[in-house]
């Protein structure tokens, strides 16, 4: 059975400090709560990632880190590789986030690079995906979807499907308050679901969890993720405030 989760992707906010405190409270929070089939992450700052896991210790919260880079090492300097994530206790990674996308090249190509890698280390991914307004405009979400899944996922063998969790998130609903309605949430994942199904087999596409991401609140989760195709969220602003966070989480 595919899982439930609640990732919050911190982008560039938080030092240390608050870094600390923040998952204090959302460690303490997730304790009391009783989830079932359920699983938290975090992802907050390369800095950061040591800290998150020395503070997480042994609870249920997993931590990620935000991206990666394809080369084992090397002269790329500013980057960080998987090998480097995996002995600050990380084990996953979130890839292809729109943000990577659009101010930092990555293109479809770069992104089959970084999964194969990742995998390659034995690293979970969560790998994100959506269209733009103009594409939802011009009726081509769909077709821009599935090929941003099948230009970076789909040469991968069965196997490699255990360790990978997609995430929906159209780009006009990042960050702008604008969510996609519980609706348009549910038909693209379904799609994202028969995608996966027609390439793979239907048991793969029923166990990969398909996360929405783009202004998640407290206010709008449960509806969103009532839909029998919505595996959770990723959050962004949401997910910097331990009562927004563990709110969202209740939700599910
Ligand atoms: P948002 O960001 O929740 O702030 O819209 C989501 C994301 O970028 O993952």
């Amino acid at each position: 059975m595919r899982k439930n989760i609640v990732a919050g992707n911190w982008k560039m906010n938080n030092d240390t400090k608050e870094t600390k405190l923040l998952l204090k409270e959302i460690r303490k929070g997730v304790k009391k709560a009783a989830l079932k089939n359920t699983k938290v992450i975090v992802a907050p700052s390369f800095v950061n990632l040591n800290t998150a896991v020395k503070v997480l210790g042994n609870s249920k919260i997993k931590v990620a880190a935000q991206n990666m880079n394809a080369a084992k090492n090397g002269a790329f300097t500013g980057e960080i590789s998987a090998d480097m994530l995996k002995s600050a206790g990380v084990k996953t990674v979130i890839l292809g986030h729109s943000e990577r996308r659009a101010y930092f090249g990555e293109t479809d190509a770069i992104l089959k690079e970084k999964v194969d890698s990742a995998l390659e280390q034995k690293m979970k991914l969560i790998f994100c995906f959506g269209e733009e307004l103009n594409d939802r405009k011009e009726n081509k979400h769909f077709e821009l979807v599935e090929s941003q899944i099948k230009n970076a996922l789909f040469h991968l063998p069965e196997t490699s499907w255990k360790k990978i969790v997609l995430a929906y998130e159209p780009v006009w609903a990042i960050g702008t308050g604008e969510t996609a309605s519980p609706e348009q949430a549910q038909e693209m994942h379904a799609f994202i679901r028969k995608t996966v199904a027609d390439k793979y087999t239907a048991e793969i596409a029923d166990n990969v969890s398909i996360l929405y991401g783009g202004s998640v609140k407290p206010t709008n989760a449960k509806e969103i993720f009532s839909k029998p195709d919505v595996d959770g969220g990723l959050i962004g602003g949401a997910a910097l405030k331990a009562a927004d966070f563990l709110a969202i989480i209740a939700a599910i």
